[in-house]
């Protein structure tokens, strides 16, 4: 299948030169415009190339390109038997152009199911990009890296809970680990007791498959002990029924996505050398399933989490901030990085606030705040900031411990200020992915169910030359 190129133009729309095919008069006899999202697919009747399809530019920026990408590709998939694309340079060029043009191209063809009457997976073989510049074509692995973390981030998220339990989430650690040539190491529920970490184990305590916790170290070639240090938090709740204060089934329902957070830390951790990331990065991944058994963890109780501080449980449901509270404590405590940063699919407060096709987050750093914003923007991935308003701080108070997990709303909010006495005082992002963790629809690169949202940012932040500096003072 061969793209060409369709733009708006003041007298119509202006079609790329195809050799000896009148590119023009297809793009007539289609009605193509141009604009992004297009992509007609005209058959040939003879010769290698069987397709022709006309992909509709728009004003050939790098966030029209990844739909460009992403149009190409489900007229691939849809059409080509071998699933294979071939684009010229005169559609896709300059690094970030390419960056969104092949994220576009590898989501959008995303799929994974367990039909019986597969006739294979629906995905796109190849994309060849003819004529590339030097430049340009230097994009290409890192391209490849950040669209294939958002890939398997999308993948961990999708696998069922039958299979995903937190021991599973753990073994796709090691072997990533073992492929990255990362540290690793994990705690199981008896080191998690042993250890204080009093929230992961409370919370999966009632699981057939206990909790663990996942630790991931990557160091940059060339570091040293001045080397800036990031750690980065996932939320790994493996299925989340909400406890014994259980979800309504239409709630329940997309559950098995509550580990998105740790997904994305998984699939960051695994691209970090390939984007060139120059910083220490740790992962941690608390790992749970919070399910429901005469040993459940039950409102009232009163947790004591990694480091000491309490939570009373006034809702079991809100057990994804007892989770994160521990893994933060432990890394402001052990670890003390420059900088740390969770993902978590933490509230549905979010979701109501910004609907699915937008990520929220909180910083205590300004800088890296402006930061976070653009690498989301610059990936697809708009993100924007909330308040840590401190006057909703009572709203969380409890008579009897540090603080109730559940107090009341604002509620993303309330839940980020839970989370802050864990962080010690270290800087801090906190991204509350719930809402744009899933897509309603099929909608350019984001196909229908779990997204990965917010793999794409960190990795395009994180291979920047100093994504630290803003933090260390460089
Ligand atoms: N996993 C949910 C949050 C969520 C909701 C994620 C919708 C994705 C889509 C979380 O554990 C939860 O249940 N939060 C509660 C907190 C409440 C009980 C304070 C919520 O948001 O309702
Ligand atoms: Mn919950
Ligand atoms: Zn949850």
């Amino acid at each position: 299948m061969w793209a060409i190129g369709v733009r708006p133009g003041a007298d119509g729309p202006v079609v790329d030169p195809a050799g000896d095919v009148d590119a023009a008069a297809l793009a007539a006899l289609y009605g193509a415009t141009g604009k992004v999202g297009e992509a007609f697919a005209h058959p040939l009747p003879e010769g290698p190339v069987r397709w022709l399809v006309l992909v509709g530019l728009g004003d050939g920026s790098a966030h029209s390109l990844r739909r460009a990408g992403a149009a190409l590709a489900r007229a691939v998939v849809d059409r080509h038997p071998q699933r294979r694309a071939s684009v010229a340079t005169t559609v896709v060029d300059g690094p970030e152009q390419v960056r969104a043009f092949v994220a576009g191209a590898m989501l959008a063809a995303f799929s994974f199911d367990w039909r019986s009457t597969n006739d294979g997976p629906r995905r796109l073989g190849e994309v060849r990009l003819i004529g590339l510049s030097d430049q340009a074509a230097a994009e290409l692995p890192t391209a490849v890296a950040i669209g294939h973390a958002s890939w398997r981030a999308r993948l961990l998220a999708t696998v069922p809970s039958q299979v995903k339990n937190p021991g599973w989430l753990a073994e796709q650690a090691a072997v990533i680990a073992a492929d990255a040539g990362l540290e690793f190491r994990v705690w199981d529920e008896q080191a998690l007791t042993e250890e204080g970490f009093g929230g992961i184990a409370a919370v999966g305590r009632a699981s057939a498959t206990p909790p663990r916790l996942i630790r991931l170290d990557y160091t940059p070639v060339g570091a040293t002990r001045r080397t800036p240090h990031l750690v980065l938090v996932g939320k790994g709740i493996t299925f989340d029924t909400g406890g014994l204060s259980i979800k309504p089934a239409e709630a329940m329902a997309t559950m098995k996505r509550d580990m998105t957070g740790g997904g994305i830390v998984l699939a960051v951790l695994a691209a970090l050398a390939e984007v060139g990331c120059p910083v220490k990065v740790t992962g941690l991944v608390a790992a749970a399933e919070n399910a429901i058994s005469g040993d459940a963890m039950r409102p009232g109780d009163v947790i004591r989490h990694y480091g000491g501080r309490t939570s009373e449980v006034t809702n079991t449901d809100a057990e994804g901030r007892l989770v994160m509270a521990d893994a933060l404590a432990y890394a402001a405590a052990e670890i003390k990085p420059d900088l740390m940063v969770d993902v978590a699919t933490l509230t549905g407060a979010m979701k109501v606030a910004l609907g699915q096709r937008t990520g929220g987050f909180f910083a205590t750093d300004d800088g890296v705040a402006d930061l976070i914003s653009a690498a989301g923007t610059a990936a697809g991935e708009p993100v924007w900031r909330m308040p840590l308003a401190s006057v909703y701080a009572d709203r969380i108070a409890s008579k009897i411990a540090d603080a109730d997990n559940a107090g009341g709303g604002p509620g993303a909010i309330t839940a980020a200020l839970f989370l802050q006495p864990f962080t010690d005082g270290v800087p801090w992002v906190h991204l509350d992915v719930a809402s744009a963790g899933d897509s309603p629809s099929e909608w350019h690169e984001w196909t229908t169910g779990p997204t990965g949202f917010g793999a794409r940012l960190l990795l395009e932040w994180l291979g920047q030359d100093a994504p630290l500096d803003v933090v260390t003072g460089g």
